[in-house]
């Protein structure tokens, strides 16, 4: 996609009012750990949200806090309005069918094609039987991600790119309504992190996806960004726009964007 058609696409807004995923004063310590020391977060419906912070300051935690993976210590966690912690496993199974969760390794299974990798999750969370419908829907999933010719390819034929874009496909094929995202172009190229950061934004558009993104990749937060939060040691400390937080003062906010201006 050029920058013209990225440009465009940023332009029609998604975000709307509602807040879908709302956490507030959220602590989590492992052992004598505090990790989390008073996340205050909110996630608008249709809004993509950048989180930027060095290695280890508790990112992927946050996420596994708002999927019920890990349970808080203090603190409010509520997706869609309910309390995340307060679920019960059934009730936690129906929300996580709602929510897709690209992991930072975006694991394939490896003894299935890429077209079975795409259908177990649309027999399993949307439960389709029917045939043609599966092929349908997995054959426009991957002209969506640039690959229809990788249908019945085995994980291990494809690239690390590849594999990263079928991950994807997986995930987004059953439509989820909030996408955490954790990391999802670490690894690739820059012309492939380009095309899922693309991808990113184009899901967002299309599906109006409120997504969380957590990345280092500073290319992907300027084209997928609506907001950014920066993270310093278990809290945020900053939030604006991409083109606020480039500017900021704060010197450490500011490392983030050395090589962006
Ligand atoms: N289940 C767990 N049990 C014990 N400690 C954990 C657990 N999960 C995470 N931690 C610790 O919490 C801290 C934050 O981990 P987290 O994975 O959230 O970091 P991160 O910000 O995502 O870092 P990175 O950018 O490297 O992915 C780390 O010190 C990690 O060792
Ligand atoms: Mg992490």
């Amino acid at each position: 996609m050029e920058e013209e058609k990225v440009s465009q696409l940023n332009q029609e807004s998604t975000i709307q009012d509602e807040v879908v995923v709302d956490i507030k004063g959220l602590k989590k310590a492992f052992g004598s750990k505090e990790v989390l020391k008073n996340i205050n977060l909110t996630l608008k419906k249709g809004e993509n949200l950048i989180v930027l912070g060095r290695s280890g300051q508790g990112k992927s935690v946050t996420i596994q806090c708002i999927v019920g993976l890990l349970t808080p210590d203090e603190g409010t966690v509520k997706v869609f309005g309910e309390d995340v912690p307060q679920l019960n496993n059934q009730q936690l199974k129906e929300l996580r069918t709602r929510i897709g969760f690209l992991f930072q390794s975006g694991a394939l299974y490896d003894s299935m094609t890429v077209k079975e990798n795409l259908e177990f999750a649309l027999t399993r969370v949307l439960k389709i039987k029917d045939q043609s419908e599966l092929d349908q829907r997995v054959q426009e999933m991957l002209e969506g991600i640039g690959l229809p010719e990788a249908v019945d390819k085995m994980p291990s034929d494809l690239s690390g790119g590849m594999r990263k874009r079928v991950g994807l496909a997986r995930t987004l094929i059953v439509k989820p309504e909030i996408m955490l995202y954790d990391e999802p172009t670490t690894g690739l190229d820059p012309i492939t992190s380009r095309e899922i950061s693309e991808l990113i934004l184009e899901m967002q558009k299309k599906y109006k996806t409120s997504s969380i993104i957590i990345t280092h990749d500073m290319e992907c937060a300027r084209i997928t960004a609506d907001r950014v939060v920066v993270m310093k040691d278990g809290e945020y400390i900053a939030e604006g726009t991409f083109e606020e937080l480039q500017h900021s003062e704060d010197e450490f906010v500011k490392s983030f964007f050395l090589d962006t201006i």
